[in-house]
């Protein structure tokens, strides 16, 4: 039996949105539906890879065969990351993960008031910038969810969080982005080189993805 490209390799991935808490039956999250980043993980342990996945609350069965990380917040979804950094040969960050959470997390309901109230928000880690500064010897492969000047922005990430890859989708295109079961992405490489896929199901896009990135990779684009 032929080996696969991915044979005695471990794939780490994250998927879905992350939940950060307001008070016990409020939370801000958002529209990511882990489609993608489980289209991934099917992917990886399709091209034979140890797969680790990392996923926020979604409603999706895991792919057969992975090992799965249930996390909430962005800080759990950190913590189980770096836990599996060390050994990993690949970092696949499909996860949209609040940049944002609830200052204070409140013990009880917070009681409705007169008149308007606002939230303070501070800023949680970024995971994939963190991943950037410790890299030794994995490939680290972000995605960008953009609705402007989607490749510019995409490349600024590929540079400022030091990956190797970036997949960088436009959320505001009607045929793809978050919930849809369809992607239209460009990949592009640290060199680079930019690779646009067509509009498609998102699990015949994640293995394109991964075979390119696996293929390229070797081949030190
Ligand atoms: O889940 P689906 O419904 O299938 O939708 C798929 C998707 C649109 C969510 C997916 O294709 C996608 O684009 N995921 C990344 C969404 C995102 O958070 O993009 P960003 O441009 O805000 O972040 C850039 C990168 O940094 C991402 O790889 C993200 O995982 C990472 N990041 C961001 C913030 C943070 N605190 N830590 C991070 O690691």
């Amino acid at each position: 039996k032929p080996q696969l490209p991915l044979t005695g390799k471990k794939v780490v991935v994250t998927a879905g949105p992350t939940l950060e808490r307001i008070d016990p039956v409020r939370y801000i999250s958002n529209f990511s539906s882990g489609k993608m980043g489980y289209a991934m993980a099917q992917a990886a342990i399709e091209l034979g890879a140890e797969t680790t996945l990392i996923s926020g609350p979604v409603a999706l069965d895991p792919p057969l065969g992975v090992k799965l990380i249930r996390v909430e917040s962005a800080s759990e979804m950190l913590e189980a990351v770096l836990d599996h950094y060390t050994d990993a040969d690949y970092v696949v960050k499909s996860a949209a993960v609040a940049d944002y959470r609830p200052k204070t997390f409140h013990d009880q309901k917070m009681k409705k008031k007169e008149g308007a109230a606002s939230l303070e928000l501070e800023r949680t880690t970024d995971i994939l910038k963190t991943l950037g500064e410790r890299k030794t010897t994995q490939q680290l492969i972000g995605f960008a969810a953009e609705t402007t000047d989607a490749l510019t922005y995409g490349k600024g990430k590929l540079e400022s969080k030091n990956l190797d890859w970036i997949i960088v989708n436009d959320v505001t295109n009607p045929s793809g982005g978050f919930g849809s079961d369809v992607n239209v992405v460009t990949l592009i490489s640290r060199a680079g080189v930019e690779i646009p896929f067509p509009a498609m199901e998102k699990k015949e896009l994640a293995k394109k993805l991964l075979t390119t990135i696996v293929q390229e990779g070797q081949d030190s684009l």
